[in-house]
């Protein structure tokens, strides 16, 4: 088949290379020729494992263009992928669709033959049905048939997400769209994931509904951490018990930081903007949010009690700023506001991350970013294990700190606070 899609970030880079991979030729557009040039001498602007072989392969075989020419893309494709961002806009809880409408009308004047046009980026419920008014013209003419295909897929782990999803999610009721969609992913679905037909609103909902409920799974066994805290039970027992009922479930029971990423903070917020629109009071959701907000401040709190109050020229290294391991991604990681506020607090900040520097902390004085976890903790007062970067799980810290005296803070729970204990590790975990 061919396939355009239009947005080379974490979800139309992926998809596009994947579909590529499955036989697919695939034209990838972004409006960031920066992007595309780098795409086109075969270096990826994202981290992503895995990524980077699978673009050269199909690549070279030719199923792969990168271009800025939408009209050549589109006339040239069966399929147009919507993948463009949908940001929280600004002093307000709703999605910014201005991306997902800026396309829209850019199509509108360059279709003239039948196009399947699928959603992927995340959008509130009934927005492809205002897609489709703009398409209006086009949808009498029987030009267009606009489906809802949410995207699923998570950071770090995005191929294998793509090639094994748990479900593909259709929202159409055109037969003929539906047909193509499934004959498109019907590769990936042989491998036992669900092809899951269903109404446009619906998997609109659905995957606001998903991404809800996992940042409810997340703040909930977070609170309990808090609770294992005081009353002196190991969080991580309570995770396995609770996860063993199949009712539950295992993941997304590791009690951390507070959630972070693209995706969470902005479609929790925008799942209450939608509940508003329609008068429904989703509490829950408005919970999760307002305690995931006092989770930055409770760990934050933790640390200076750690260091007894004092933050003062105290050498504090994070390992891992991330919001989660195998990503560069930095939007909404919770060690921005930690961060800068020790750093306001005049302690002196290193930080080591496998995914590179961050823009994000350039400008702080007295924070450093340092090449390797060894030199970050050389000599620290304090280690802050924000993400669970693979690296960051077989550390000698007493050979590479070289101090007689430092603490580690495992927002992570990776260590056996025992172990730690028999290195005279001055060791404290979360909710244990
Ligand atoms: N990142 C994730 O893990 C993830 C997972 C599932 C769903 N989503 C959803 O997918 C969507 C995209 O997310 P992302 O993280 O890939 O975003 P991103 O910001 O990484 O990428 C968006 C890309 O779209 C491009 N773009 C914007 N306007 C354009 C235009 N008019 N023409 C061509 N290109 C244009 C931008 O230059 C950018 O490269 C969002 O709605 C997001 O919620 C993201």
């Amino acid at each position: 088949m061919k396939l355009c899609i239009i947005g080379t970030g974490y979800v139309g880079l992926v998809s596009g290379v994947c579909f590529s991979d499955l036989g697919n030729k695939v034209y990838c557009v972004d409006k960031d020729k920066n992007k595309i040039d780098l795409l086109n001498k075969g270096i990826v602007p994202i981290y992503e494992p895995g990524l980077e072989e699978i673009l050269k392969r199909n690549y070279k075989q030719k199923r792969l263009i990168f271009t800025s020419d939408l009209k050549k893309a589109v006339n040239n494709s069966d399929i147009i992928f919507i993948c463009v961002g949908t940001p929280t806009k600004k002093n307000s809880n709703s999605a910014d669709l201005k991306y997902v409408f800026k396309v829209v009308n850019e199509l509108e004047k360059i279709i003239f033959k039948y196009k399947i046009i699928v959603t992927k980026s995340t959008v509130p419920l009934a927005t492809s049905d205002k897609i489709e008014k703009i398409l209006s013209k086009l949808k009498k003419k029987k030009l267009v048939d606009v489906v809802s295909n949410p995207e699923f897929l998570r950071e770090g782990e995005a191929i294998r997400d793509f090639f094994t999803p748990d479900r593909v999610i259709i929202g159409t009721d055109s037969k003929k769209a539906n047909a193509k969609m499934k004959s498109l992913y019907m590769p990936i679905i042989k491998k036992n994931s669900r092809y899951f037909n269903t109404s446009r609103k619906g998997a609109e909902l659905i995957k606001y509904a998903s991404n809800a409920f996992l940042a409810t799974k997340i703040t909930y066994i977070n609170e309990l951490a808090n609770l294992c805290e005081k009353a002196g039970v190991d969080i991580k027992e309570v995770s396995q018990g609770i996860g063993l009922d199949q009712r539950i479930g295992e993941r997304f029971l590791r009690a951390g930081p507070a959630y972070g990423g693209s995706c969470f903070p902005k479609d929790t917020r925008a799942l209450i903007d939608t509940g508003n629109k329609f008068k429904t009071d989703l509490t829950i959701i408005k919970s999760v949010i307002l305690s995931n907000y006092k989770r930055k401040f409770t760990l934050t709190k933790r640390l200076k009690e750690i260091l007894h109050g004092k933050l003062k020229n105290k050498t504090i290294t994070f390992l891992g700023v991330t919001f989660k391991p195998n990503t560069d991604d930095m939007r909404e990681a919770s060690s921005i506001p930690m961060i800068k506020y020790l750093n306001k607090n005049n302690s002196n900040i290193r930080y080591y991350d496998p995914s590179g520097e961050k823009n994000e902390f350039k400008k702080l004085k007295n924070v450093k970013y340092f090449k390797d976890a060894p030199s970050a903790c050389f000599k620290s007062d304090l280690i802050v294990i924000h993400t669970e970067w693979n690296n960051f799980k077989l550390l000698n810290f007493k050979k590479i700190v070289k101090k007689s005296k430092f603490k580690i803070f495992d927002m992570r729970n990776i260590y056996s606070p025992t172990k730690m204990k028999k290195l005279k590790i001055d060791y404290f975990g979360i909710g244990r």
